[in-house]
């Protein structure tokens, strides 16, 4: 499908093409009868008029003017690795990510208010990690949903006391989907019961061989719990971060993703970012998902206050007009009325959306081929 001048579109509504500038008018965007209409547009104006689109054809939550995360390779830097932690319930997935958080942020920010906001860097041999807080199958299965890819390792915590269960495999499943590199994690070897060879044996059968077996997957044998090998496994997730270079450019617009939101009572609509591209800085003029605002405050995840959030890094921000959903992708803008414009045709399609199953159906396709 290509895109439609508001002249065309006009002919397979059968409506004059002047009703539709108005309507568009009264979206705040000047049109002419020759101008070609994007997408979104396209399908905002025809759920208006009753006919609702198909949900195969709803645009992708994560494109914005089809421009994904916008990397350019000439000048992409490396940036500290994403990571989000999966396995099977009760193998420690917390437990781990308390412990890494504790040995590496609450001692090294001493005074700093530790706060949670759904994300935290690390710093280990002067290198940062970006952890996901959330728990992994959420993270992949609601933000894959709504597009957003923002896991660069997974860490699969298996325990070596109760070997491969059903959500070890299932984390494999997500992880190989998204193409995202594994690194083993067998914990609880404190425990007498412990058998981390088992484990591997297990582990090998769905193809992931540990490099000691002659294979390529990096298993790390610690002790969420008590400590051990929590140095070894971030050595292990930096290995991997340099193996694959991940990058980003720094001095471009801010492009990412919503962690977490929810409304606060005195600060109003809160949101924890995930920078995945460029840096975004206070005053930004910003469309989160089908919202928009301006950059008020930004908060890291130790609670310190900051004016600039460069790529991996993930922060609290206030100053939207309204609570985006988890997965949602964020865009800045270079002025704030394109941010507003956008930001509201978004908010009005999402809203149709939520009609749509009264209204008739007509698909995309139709539309275009008629
Ligand atoms: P869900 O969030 O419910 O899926 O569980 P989880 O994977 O987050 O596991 P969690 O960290 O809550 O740990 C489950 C239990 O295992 C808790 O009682 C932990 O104290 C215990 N545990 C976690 N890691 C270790 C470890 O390395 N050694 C021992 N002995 N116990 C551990
Ligand atoms: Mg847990």
């Amino acid at each position: 499908s290509g895109s439609l001048t508001v002249g065309q579109f006009a002919e397979k509504l059968g409506r004059p093409s002047t009703d539709i500038i108005k309507k568009l008018m009264a979206l705040g965007v000047m049109a002419t009868k020759n101008q070609d209409l994007d997408k979104d547009t396209i399908e905002l104006l025809a759920s208006d008029y009753g006919v609702a689109v198909e949900e195969e054809v709803i645009i992708d939550e994560a494109s914005f003017e089809d421009e994904g995360l916008g990397i350019d390779e000439k000048t992409a830097v490396v940036r500290p690795p994403v990571v989000t932690i999966m396995g099977h319930v009760d193998h420690g997935k917390t437990t781990l990510l308390d412990s890494i958080r504790h040995t590496k942020v609450t001692a090294g920010e001493a005074g700093g208010i530790t706060q949670h906001i759904g994300a935290y860097q690390v710093v280990h041999n002067g290198k940062k990690i970006t952890f996901l807080d959330t728990p992994g199958h959420a993270a992949f299965t609601t933000m894959r949903a709504r597009g957003a890819e923002i896991t660069d390792i997974t860490v699969l915590v298996v325990a070596a006391d109760d070997g491969v269960m059903p959500q070890t495999i299932e984390a494999i499943h997500h992880a190989r989907a998204a193409k995202v590199p594994i690194i083993v994690a067998v914990n609880k070897i404190d425990k007498p019961n412990a058998n981390p060879d088992h484990v591997m044996q297990e582990l090998s059968e769905q193809g992931l061989i540990p490099e000691d077996w002659g294979g390529d997957t990096i298993f790390v044998k610690i002790s969420a719990k008590k400590g051990t090998g929590i140095d070894d496994l971030l050595e292990m997730i930096l290995l991997v971060a340099e193996v694959e270079e991940f990058k980003a450019n720094p001095d471009k617009q801010a492009r990412g993703a919503v962690i977490e939101a929810e409304l606060d009572k005195g600060r109003g609509p809160v949101a924890t970012l995930l920078v995945q591209n460029g840096s975004l800085h206070i005053g930004d003029p910003i469309v989160v998902g089908n919202t928009y605002g301006r950059v008020r405050a930004m908060v890291n995840d130790v609670g310190r206050r900051v004016k600039k959030a460069v790529p991996s890094t993930p922060v609290e921000i206030t100053g939207l007009n309204n609570v985006p959903q988890a997965g949602d992708q964020f865009v800045v803008f270079e002025d704030e009325k394109k941010a507003r414009q956008i930001g509201e045709i978004r908010a009005e399609r999402a809203l149709i959306t939520e009609r749509k199953e009264t209204t008739s159906k007509v698909s995309l396709d139709d539309l275009f081929e008629k």
